[in-house]
């Protein structure tokens, strides 16, 4: 039997039909017969409710969906469609947030190692701002907006040195964290930020990592964002915006307890009581992850005495977040056949003991053919996919209310080759 019921706690659109799982309605086994595996399905209504959510507990605030999570257009259309702007981390995803129709006067842009040809795409789109990350990156900016002939909007990224408690490559906002500079000496980088004729100073940038269960850290650190635009406003900054970044931890496995932006806004409201600016938020993960199911198909089953392994056709180039964070995903077999269950690693065929989706999992006991589906996959999911072993990309589909479409269709080795 399928715990369906157990399912829509990851995401509420899924459920079952004849022991079939179904996401919005639309069986997954046809959308894998019909488009193939590995595929990427993500649930158009999740995305929506989740930008709602958002909306809804921060009134006022402007709603940039992280597009690293997941740049698929289609994806980012939907989040804008329900008034997201887009916060972007290079040339390509401010390509992508254009291409969706995200205005530019609601994209923001952070990242430590943005390009001269990056930066002069963006002032000449005349953005939202630019969420600084040094000092250099503040004289480089100024040089291209003066020979541009343009001001661009400044935020400085402030490392705020608050542990968010998370896995350590998505800690992003401690001191010693390539991020941002060090909020003890923002004033002064803030005082030789505001000397450059180019530069309009409006906002104060900070995220601090992803993947918060917990989210006490946001209130250490937004406090700490608070004191110090306090102290900007004093001498005599006039600071528009505070962004806060991204963050919010979502359920990968069956007792995570997900917080809510409700939840959020209640802890930062007293924090944020005093501020006189427009908060901009980040969500990347907490929009698109569990909106989002990597379908797979069983290929060879190995029982190697010790162990069992259940060999299927997505690897590490498809979802290498197992392989880099030891990422725990939910997996489930998209057809229940009432079978005996097994103790199985689910491995992909790429030559690396790094790649696997699932390790010492109960799973019935699958045949050669069958699929699985792998839960929580819709941010950096198909985001951090690669080409590695020469193995093309997945397509991704999108599904609502009963529909369906493709909206990346799989590649081929000439496109992987393209000289
Ligand atoms: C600057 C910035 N904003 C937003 C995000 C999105 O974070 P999340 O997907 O955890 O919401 C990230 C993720 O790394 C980030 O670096």
């Amino acid at each position: 039997m399928l715990k369906d019921f157990e399912l829509r706690e990851f995401n509420p659109y899924i459920d079952s039909k004849d022991d079939s799982l179904q996401l919005e309605g639309v069986s997954l086994k046809a959308l894998a017969e019909e488009f193939g595996t590995p595929l990427y399905v993500y649930s158009a209504s999740f995305i929506r409710d989740r930008i709602r959510a958002y909306r809804e507990a921060f009134p006022n605030a402007l709603v940039c969906y992280a597009v690293k999570a997941n740049f698929n257009p289609e994806i980012i259309k939907i989040a804008h469609s329900e008034g997201a702007g887009a916060d972007i981390v290079s040339g390509g995803e401010l390509y992508a947030a254009l291409k969706a129709g995200v205005p530019t006067d609601k994209i923001v842009y952070a990242g430590v190692g943005k390009t001269i040809k990056e930066l002069e795409e963006a002032i000449s789109r005349e953005i939202l701002m630019f969420n600084v990350e040094s000092r250099m990156e503040l004289e480089i900016l100024n040089d291209i907006a003066g020979r541009l002939g343009k001001k661009a909007r400044v935020a400085i990224r402030v490392n705020p040195d608050v542990d968010p408690k998370t896995h350590p490559y998505i800690s992003t906002g401690m001191k010693k964290s390539k991020f941002g500079i060090d909020i003890s000496r923002a004033v002064d980088e803030y005082i030789y930020a505001s000397k450059f004729p180019n530069l309009e100073i409006v906002g104060i940038h900070c995220h601090i990592g992803s993947q918060l269960l917990d989210i006490s850290p946001y209130r250490e650190a937004v406090e700490k964002v608070a004191n110090l635009y306090q102290r900007l406003v004093k001498e005599g900054f006039e600071i528009r915006y505070l962004d806060i970044g991204g963050g919010l931890g979502i359920k990968y496995k069956p007792e995570d307890v997900e917080p809510t932006p409700y939840e959020l806004s209640e802890l930062l409201a007293p924090v944020l009581s005093g501020i006189d600016a427009q908060l901009i938020l980040e969500p990347g993960r907490s929009v698109s992850g569990n909106a989002g199911i990597l379908i797979t198909q069983v290929q060879f089953l190995k029982d190697k005495g010790i162990k069992h392994f259940i060999i299927v056709d997505a690897g590490m180039n498809d979802l290498v977040r197992p392989a880099i964070y030891d990422a725990y995903h939910h997996v489930v077999p998209v057809e229940s056949k009432g079978r005996n269950h097994i103790i199985a690693d689910v491995v992909g065929p790429v030559c690396e003991t790094g790649d696997f989706l699932a390790k010492d999992r109960r799973l019935e006991n699958l045949d050669r053919g069958d699929y699985l589906a792998v839960l929580s996959a819709g941010a950096y999911g198909f985001a951090m996919s690669s080409h590695y072993n020469v193995r093309p990309r997945a397509a991704e589909v999108v599904v609502e209310n009963g529909e369906y479409r493709l909206i990346r269709k799989r590649e081929d080795y000439d496109y992987i080759l393209m000289a």
